[in-house]
This record gives C-alpha cells, structure tokens and sequence, in this order.
C-alpha cells in the first residue's frame, strides 16, 4: 500500500490509471490544473471504486503548491502525465509547451528532490522514435528527431530524466512509451472528453458516430502501407494503465531510469479503424479523403518484448473491445464530461 502522486491525474489516461491504482488499493493525490480535463473525471472514479482519493488543483509549475502537497502527504512514487498534447498547437505556441511540459517536468523533479521522493513513472510517446527508425520499434534503438515540438518535449524530458539518474543514483525513473491509446472504461463513465474539434482519430470518430462531426476526414490514401492510409499501433487505455502500475512496481524495486514501450506490436490502417468501428458498432461513418497531414509517418507500432518480460505486462484487449469502449462512452456522454 504506497501513497502516490499523479500529476495530470484528472485527464484521459490520468483517471483510467487512478482507478485501477485505487482498486489495487493504494492511495491517490491527484494534483492538476484542469486545462484539459474536468473534476467530474474524478468524482466518477471514485464512484466506480467506491474509494476515495485527494484532489489538489494546482499547477505542476507552481514550486510552493508542490511543497505543500509534499509535505501534507507522505509520498512514495509519482505518476507524471501533467502536460499539453496537442501537436498542431505545439507548432502555433511552442514556448507554452516547453513550459509547460519540459519546465514543468524539471519543476516536478525539483520538488521531489527537495521532498526525498525518488520514484517516477513518466509518460513519454513513441515520438521519441523520430522518422529514421523502422517499425517495430525497440527501446535501445537510438532516439530520433520528433516531427513536432510536442514530441521534442518528450524527447528532452525523457533525456534529462536520464541523466539525472545517472548523476543521483537515488532515482528510479520510468519512461513509458505510449503508441496510441483510445477506448474507455468498460461502464462509460469515463473516457477521453477532448475540448474543441478533436485532432486524434478515435474522437473524431465517435463524434461523427454521435452526430457532433459530419464527416471524417482521412489524411491520405497513397501511403506505402496495406491500403494506402497510415497505420498506428492502438493501445486500450485499460491495458495502458495497468502498465503503470506494473512500472511503479518494477521501479520501487530498482534503481536507474528505463525505458518500457507499452503497444500491442499490430498496425492498424485508418481504413481499418473505421471499417471495424462500423462493423462492431452498427453505425455508419461518412468519411471522405484529403490530403495527407503534416508531419505525419506512414506506419509505425511497437515491439513491446521489453515490457512483457520485464513488467510482466500483456495488452489484453481486442481492436473490438477498443471501439466498441471508445463507442460506449461516446453515446452516454455525447458532450463529454459537460452533461
Ligand atoms: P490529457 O490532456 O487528458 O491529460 C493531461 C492532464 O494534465 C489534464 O488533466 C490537464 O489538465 C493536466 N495538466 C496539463 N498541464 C498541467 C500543468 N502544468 N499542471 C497541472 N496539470 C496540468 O492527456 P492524456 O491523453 O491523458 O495524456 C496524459 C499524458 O500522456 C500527457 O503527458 C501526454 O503528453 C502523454 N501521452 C499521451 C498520448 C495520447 O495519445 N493521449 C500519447 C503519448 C503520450
Ligand atoms: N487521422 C485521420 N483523420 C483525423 C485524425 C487522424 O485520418 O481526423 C489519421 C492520422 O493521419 C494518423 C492516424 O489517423 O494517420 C492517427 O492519428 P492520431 O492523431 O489519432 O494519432 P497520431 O499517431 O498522429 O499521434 C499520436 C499521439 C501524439 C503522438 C504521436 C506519436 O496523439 O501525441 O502519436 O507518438 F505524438
């Protein structure tokens, strides 16, 4: 039974991870400053536990609200998803993602430090990968240039923590990379709930299906990929958040930083995504081609043989249970967390 810090613990993948945290029977400190999420995430958690957890609004940047929730609890490991996302947007405003996300990252760091608190699971992106490495990707392939400023922020997060851990061998650092998380809760009550048009496809999708979207747009048709569109490796954000817990484990057991990559190894063409969600789902997706996005890859998808033997960890869930979750969701909640 540890106590543990989740920064950013409001939002998608941050609430379906204090669930299962909570239902392994730990406890949780949310702290977050709700850019991106609603409070009603964590009310729904709690819930859907029947446990409680402590919600701190606050900023990840803000030194003196991260020593007071140090010293009003005795931490034992962080969560770290606190963070902007948006890759379009980190093109438009990049200092606002280099503060919030790389100086944010050394804030965070720097309180631990201060509070003796040593243990981290951070959430890093198959970005890191860059355009040069050939998919599956491996963990001790060397990092790439992502496309994006989005992804040079993991990129220099990820580097820092690294060799912060090789300067103090006190730290227990995990990087986890994410491929492409989507579905939801199997009840529906929480999930992910973008603001504004959505940038990811699984959104996209189910707003079209739930009528909020006339149409999806496919971002190309002449990739060297099965069918021409992209392929990604979709990962449900249930199998994802396990492997958090599964990393804190391993990490409170060891020293140093590693690198997990946390994917199902299949690729799944954008065709495919929309095919399989109309046949599992019953609804049709009116969708139509456009040009292919900027910065896009044509495929990529993880090896992720590091993390099944190392964390033990496996993704159970089928491309089905994805949509048929992320659909789930989508149709209880139409405008998300707002009614
Ligand atoms: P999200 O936007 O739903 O969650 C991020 C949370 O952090 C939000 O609740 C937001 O309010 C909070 N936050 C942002 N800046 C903060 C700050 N300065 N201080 C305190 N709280 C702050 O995003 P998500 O999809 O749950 O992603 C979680 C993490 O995983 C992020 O770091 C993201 O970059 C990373 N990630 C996500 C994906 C994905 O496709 N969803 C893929 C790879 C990595
Ligand atoms: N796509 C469409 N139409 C849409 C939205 C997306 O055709 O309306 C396509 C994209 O072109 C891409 C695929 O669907 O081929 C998946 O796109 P997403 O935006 O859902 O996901 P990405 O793989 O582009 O991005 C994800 C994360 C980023 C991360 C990146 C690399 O969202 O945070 O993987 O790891 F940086």
């Amino acid at each position: 039974m540890a106590n543990i810090l989740v920064t950013g613990g409001a939002g998608y993948i941050g609430s379906h991870t204090c669930l299962e945290i909570l239902n392994a029977g730990h406890s949780v400190i949310v702290l977050d400053n709700l850019s991106n999420s609603s409070e009603e995430a964590l009310l729904r958690v709690q819930e859907l536990t029947a446990k409680s957890l402590t919600f701190v609004e606050g900023d990840i940047r803000d030194a003196s609200a991260l020593d007071q929730v140090f010293a009003a609890h005795q931490i034992d490991a962080v969560i770290h998803f606190a963070g902007l996302k948006a890759v379009g947007e980190s093109q438009q405003i990049p200092l606002t993602y280099f503060d919030n996300n790389i100086a944010g990252s050394i804030s965070l760091v720097q309180a631990m430090e201060r509070a003796e608190v040593f243990h981290l699971v951070f959430s890093s992106s198959a970005t890191v990968y860059g355009e040069s490495n050939p998919s599956p990707y491996q963990e001790n392939m060397p990092l790439g240039m992502p496309t994006n400023n989005y992804g040079y922020t993991k990129l220099i997060v990820e580097q820092m923590l690294e060799k912060l851990s090789l300067a103090d061998e006190r730290w227990s650092i995990a990087l986890l990379r994410y491929f492409n998380p989507i579905g939801a809760h199997k009840s529906g009550r929480i999930g992910e709930d973008p603001q504004g048009i959505p940038n990811n496809l699984m959104p996209f999708i189910t707003q079209v299906a739930v009528g909020r979207r006339e149409k999806l747009s496919i971002f190309g048709q002449d990739y060297a990929t099965q069918d021409g569109t992209c392929e990604r490796d979709y990962i449900h954000v249930v199998d994802l958040a396990k492997a958090h817990l599964l990393a804190l484990d391993h990490r409170l057991k060891s020293k140093g930083c590693r690198a997990w990559n946390i994917g199902t190894g299949q690729p799944i063409s954008v065709l495919q995504m929309k095919n399989t969600f109309e046949k599992v789902n019953d609804r049709k997706i009116p969708f139509e081609f456009v040009e292919r996005r900027f910065g896009d890859l044509a495929s990529f998808y993880a090896d992720s043989t590091r993390a099944q033997t190392e964390l033990g960890w496996i993704a159970k869930y089928s491309l089905e249970d994805m949509l048929v979750d992320s659909w789930n969701w989508q149709k209880q909640n139409p405008e998300g967390y707002k009614k």
